[in-house]
């Protein structure tokens, strides 16, 4: 089978295709025939191996796991010994989110206790796997405190794949969604379902004078300090990224004490909870991701460039088996 490689840290070029065999589902494993993968964020930090925090789990010194990817969507082609709850034939979407999955391959074997949902009929590979990654943080996000119907959030990034997901599930929550974006994706975000939307490269969010219970910095561009003014008292700031200095993790733990607005730090948990959440939801059609350009595999170094860009609108998508 064709996969893909890489033996070291670095950017898109340490990664080559190659010939490898197709490998065999031990006991209590699966093999998967992977359809499509996403090429995404977090696939970017382990690639690089950046944050330096994040080789904790993928490997301190090289990748533990040779083969990238974090979530797969595909077919069970064959089961282990003792595997009961899969059969070969299912077709399964799951996410493995320290990059572990190794999905970036024609074939993956994963085993078989490893988070994966059966893809509810009608739904796509490509959709099915454009709805885990970044759905998984927006949930967790949105699942960190308790949340009030009407409550106004602000996302800031809506065209990203954590923020074009974020304002699909804020409004399936009944909360009023303002999201910024750039000036071409307006519409998209207001068709995502936001009920307002503020074009970042003409106003700064942070200066307006609507005030909002929550702020959801997706992109992790702008800091606690800066969006203080427009949080109600008692109001909630979760960001993406660490912030300068890692402030976000320091912040997280000082405001509390302090009361008023609070800082909170989403480490992402529960892979189960999100694959029922999505799954639900992809079956009501009450959530449909936001879905950038596809990349076959001997074209993933492009694919990573481009996600590394900054620039992709929702999800990017790596095909693997073509037949979908
Ligand atoms: N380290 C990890 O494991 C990890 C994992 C997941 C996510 N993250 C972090 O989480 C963040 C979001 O990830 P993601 O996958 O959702 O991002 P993404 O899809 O790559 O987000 C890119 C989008 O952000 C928009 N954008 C860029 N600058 C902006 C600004 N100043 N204000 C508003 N929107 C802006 C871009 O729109 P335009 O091109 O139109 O400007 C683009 O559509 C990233 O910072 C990522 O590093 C980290």
């Amino acid at each position: 089978m064709k996969a893909a490689i890489r033996y070291q840290y670095g950017g898109p070029a340490v990664i080559s295709i190659e010939d490898v065999p197709k490998p065999n589902p031990k006991k209590g494993e699966v093999l998967i025939r992977v359809h499509s993968t996403t090429i995404n964020r977090t696939d970017g930090g382990i690639l690089r191996g950046k944050p330096y925090l994040i080789r904790a789990f993928s490997g301190l010194s090289r990748p533990r796991k040779t083969t990238p990817g974090t979530d797969f969507a595909g077919v069970v082609e064959s089961i282990g010994e003792g595997v009961t709850s899969w059969k070969p034939g299912d077709r399964v979407m799951g996410l493995n989110d320290h990059g572990n999955a190794a999905s970036q391959a024609e074939f993956m074997v994963t085993d078989a206790s490893v988070h994966m949902i059966i893809i509810p009929e009608g739904i796509s590979y490509q959709n099915a796997v454009a709805s885990l990654e970044g759905a998984h943080y927006a949930l967790n996000f949105l699942n960190k405190f308790s949340l009030q119907a009407g409550d106004r959030v602000l996302i800031n990034g809506g065209t990203g794949g954590i923020g074009s997901a974020a304002i699909q599930l804020a409004k399936a929550e009944g909360l009023h969604v303002t999201a910024t974006s750039s000036t071409a994706y307006m519409d998209k975000v207001k068709a995502l379902g936001a009920d307002e939307v503020i074009d970042y490269t003409k106003e700064d969010f942070t200066l307006q004078d609507n005030i909002y219970d929550h702020v959801f910095d997706e992109v992790g561009k702008r800091t606690f300090f800066e969006c203080r003014r427009i949080l109600k008292p008692g109001g909630i700031y979760i960001s993406t990224e660490l912030g300068p200095y890692w402030q976000n993790i320091w912040l997280a733990l000082i405001t509390p004490l302090v009361g008023g607005r609070k800082v909170i730090f989403p480490v992402p948990v529960d892979i189960p909870s999100t694959l029922v959440s999505m799954r639900d939801h992809l079956e009501r059609g009450s959530f449909s991701p936001l879905i950038d350009r596809s990349y076959s595999l001997a074209d993933i170094r492009e694919g990573y460039t481009y996600v590394e860009s900054g620039e992709k609108k929702g999800n990017v998508i790596l095909e693997l088996n073509q037949s979908n």
